[in-house]
Order: structure tokens, then sequence, then C-alpha cells
């Protein structure tokens, strides 16, 4: 256990402009993990909650749900963003700083979800087992878990774009007037571990005019179907379904979409 948060504990900026990022405000999968969660009745645990993007509205749901993340940073936009809700939402919220690698939460759930891949942040297989067998012991007989990672790209591993800033995305202005771009960077990309590293690349200009560039780099693990199929069974789970995309289309509907599992513990 050798890393961290995936760098969104190393700066407090990661977490202050997350909810602002075009892509990840307007990410799609926010109804998908709600119906899930009221289709369970819950308790709920979402493992990598972030800064409660998805909990918030699961909450709003009237669904019970504790939150596990081990970024402070992003545990505290979440807690703030909390303040401005209703009392009856505020109150099926439970927030826990740990870490996903090996946690004892002294409750089970109904369902455990991993919106927006925190699991691609484990680097060994003696991590994601790890993290498996404390999901499984958190679960209820019969409960499911929903592990969201991405789908390998084959044309994206072997794009000849390593160490370039591509992909600019729609410019956003924070509450404070500062406009922000970002851009992408893939540093590395280690076929043998199957590890690639990233930076995302923020370019600010504050209402002053000032300039500054910050950069989000970390390390992440690609899983294929198969391999995660066998890592759920080896770790107490069937898996039920495979989605490639959050309308619930199967994999291999888009390339390479998503590969979302919904697997029952057994
Ligand atoms: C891409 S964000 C997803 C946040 C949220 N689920 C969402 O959908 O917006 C990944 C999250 O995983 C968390 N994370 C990374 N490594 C972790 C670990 N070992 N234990 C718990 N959380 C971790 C990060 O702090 C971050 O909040």
């Amino acid at each position: 256990m050798t890393q961290d948060a995936g760098g969104y504990q190393d700066d407090p900026f990661v977490a202050q402009l997350y909810d602002q990022v075009i892509p990840y405000r307007d990410r799609p999968d926010v109804e998908f993990f709600v119906n899930f969660a009221q289709e369970s009745g819950g308790p709920v645990l979402e493992v990598g909650c972030g800064t409660g993007r998805v909990l918030i509205p699961t909450a709003r749901a009237g669904i019970p749900i504790s939150g596990l993340d081990l970024s402070g940073h992003m545990l505290d936009i979440c807690r703030q963003k909390l303040k401005d809700e209703p009392l009856e939402v505020q109150d099926q919220v439970t927030l826990i700083q740990g870490d996903m690698r090996d946690f004892s939460l002294g409750k089970t759930f109904s369902l455990v979800t991993t919106p927006f891949r925190p699991f691609q942040h484990l680097l060994t297989v003696e991590d994601q087992v790890s993290c498996l067998t404390s999901i499984r012991r958190h679960l209820e007989p019969g409960g499911a878990l929903i592990l969201d990672i991405f789908n390998p790209s084959l044309e994206a591993f072997t794009a000849d774009n390593l160490g370039e800033e591509i992909g600019e995305e729609p410019e956003f202005t924070t509450p404070e007037g500062i406009k922000v771009l970002r851009f992408n960077k893939t540093i590395s990309r280690d076929i043998v571990n199957q590890i690639i590293q990233v930076e995302l690349i923020y370019y600010l200009t504050h209402p002053d005019g000032q300039k500054e560039r910050l950069v989000h780099a970390f390390p992440l693990r690609y899983l294929f179907r198969f391999e995660a199929e066998h890592l759920l069974s080896r770790c107490g789970f069937e898996v039920k379904e495979v989605y490639a995309d959050y309308q619930k289309n199967p994999l291999g509907f888009t390339y390479p979409g998503e590969l979302i599992f919904v697997a029952h513990a057994c």
C-alpha cells in the first residue's frame, strides 16, 4: 500500500475545482446510481465518494448513504455542500475518512458503489483484493456491488501523443472569477503493469490577470473485462450484469465505453 488518494489529497485545488470541471459536473451517471440506490432500499456505501457528486443526490432521494474517502480535502467540500441541504437530507449521510483498501465500518449495506473509477487508483492486485474483500465484508446477504471502471481503449494505448497536452475542455469560471482551462497529458504507459501516469493540467487566469498552472498528477491502473470478472469472483462476487454506459447498454454497444459491473455477494 504505497500510493496516496490518487492525488486528491496532495493539494486542495483539486477538490476546490472538482465540481466545476465540466466533464465531472455533467457526467451522466448520477441517475443510474440513484436508481440502483432506490431499488436497493439502502443503506448504501459509496467507496471514494469525493465531494458528494453522487452521494448528495442519493441522500436527496431519501436513501441512507455512507461515504468513504481517503482525501480530507474532498470530504471537506462534501461537508460544506451538505450544510446547504435540508436537515432531512443531511441526516441520511455519514462521511468517513478512510482507505478503501482496508476498512471496517461496523455495519453492512444493501449496495456498495464506486462511481467514477476510484478503484483504478489501486495499483496492485494485492490492493484490489484487499479492497474488494473489505467491500464484500460490508455487504448484507444478497447485497450488490457496482464496480465502475473505464474500458481500456487499445487505440488510446498506441496513440503517438505521450507527453502532449491535449483535449482542451470548455473553459469555466469559478465563483471568485477565476477562468480555468484544463488539458490532460499521458506521461507514461506501463503496459506490463497496466498503469498509465496521467496529468490533468489546469491553467488559471485570476481576475487581476495573473496566470497560474496547476497539475493533478496520478497513476491509474486499467483492467480488462475478464480480468475484473475473475477478480470479483475471487473475492466472493457473482457478476450479474456488465454495462457499457449509464443507460445500461451491454458491453460492446459502444467502444471503448465504460466497464460497469453489477456483482452480487455470493
Ligand atoms: C474520480 S474521484 C470520484 C469521486 C466520486 N465518486 C464522484 O463520482 O465524483 C476518485 C475519488 O477516489 C478517492 N480515493 C482514491 N484513493 C482512495 C483510497 N485508497 N481510499 C478511499 N478513497 C480513495 C479520491 O480521494 C477521490 O475522491
